[in-house]
């Protein structure tokens, strides 16, 4: 039990100073629902995950890809649209490709706190990661588009890309409850 006690206090302390730095609205997290949290992953898994940690940076990479996209369509529409701007929200959006199936651990859906992921990704998992691997692979094919600074051929490259992540929405994300 006390090496139990030991691990929450410094996953505690961690979450604290976590929420100090990003000041984010969802730091008001009781202790007890951390606890839970972690006792939840730690009794799953041999390696501890933080998981009011990890559902705070997904919600922060989904909001910097989210900017990513608007920016690109943004610059789309533009007169003369610019490349640089796009390449540079392409690349953020390929480096997260490969990683986006990482931020779903065990644990980590509506039964550890307020989420838009829905039970369904965990119940359905085989779905959810031949989504996310369309998305890893467009990603990367959108990169290339854009490195190639042809507006036509970025242009195109666009819906496919986009379809990866209002595909994955529909069937695996829920409402905002803002
Ligand atoms: C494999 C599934 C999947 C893919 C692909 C995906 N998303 Fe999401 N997205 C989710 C889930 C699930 C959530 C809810 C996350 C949460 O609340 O913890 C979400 C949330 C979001 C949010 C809201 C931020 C938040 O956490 O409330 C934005 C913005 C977003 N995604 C943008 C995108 C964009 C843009 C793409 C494609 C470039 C994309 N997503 C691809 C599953 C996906």
């Amino acid at each position: 039990m006390s090496r139990i006690f030991g691990f929450v206090s410094v996953v505690a302390i961690v979450v604290t100073a976590a929420c100090n730095g990003g000041g984010d609205n969802n730091a008001a997290v009781s202790n007890e629902q951390r606890n839970e949290a972690v006792a939840n992953v730690a009794s799953g898994q041999g390696t501890p995950v933080d998981v009011k940690a990890v559902m705070r940076a997904r919600h922060e990479h989904y909001e910097e890809m989210g900017k990513a996209m608007k920016g690109i369509t943004t610059q789309l529409k533009a007169g003369s649209p610019d490349v640089a701007a796009i390449q540079g929200h392409a690349a953020l959006i390929a480096r997260y490709g490969p990683q986006l199936l990482t931020w779903f651990p065990e644990g980590s859906g509506p039964e550890a706190g307020k989420t838009r992921a829905k039970a369904e990704i965990w119940q359905d998992m085989e779905a959810f990661r031949s989504i996310g691997g369309r998305f890893e692979q467009e990603s990367a094919a959108f990169h290339r588009a854009a490195q190639g600074g042809d507006i036509a051929a970025i242009r195109a490259a666009l819906p496919a890309l986009g379809k990866t992540c209002s595909d994955c929405h529909k069937r695996f994300r829920g409402p905002d409850e803002h």
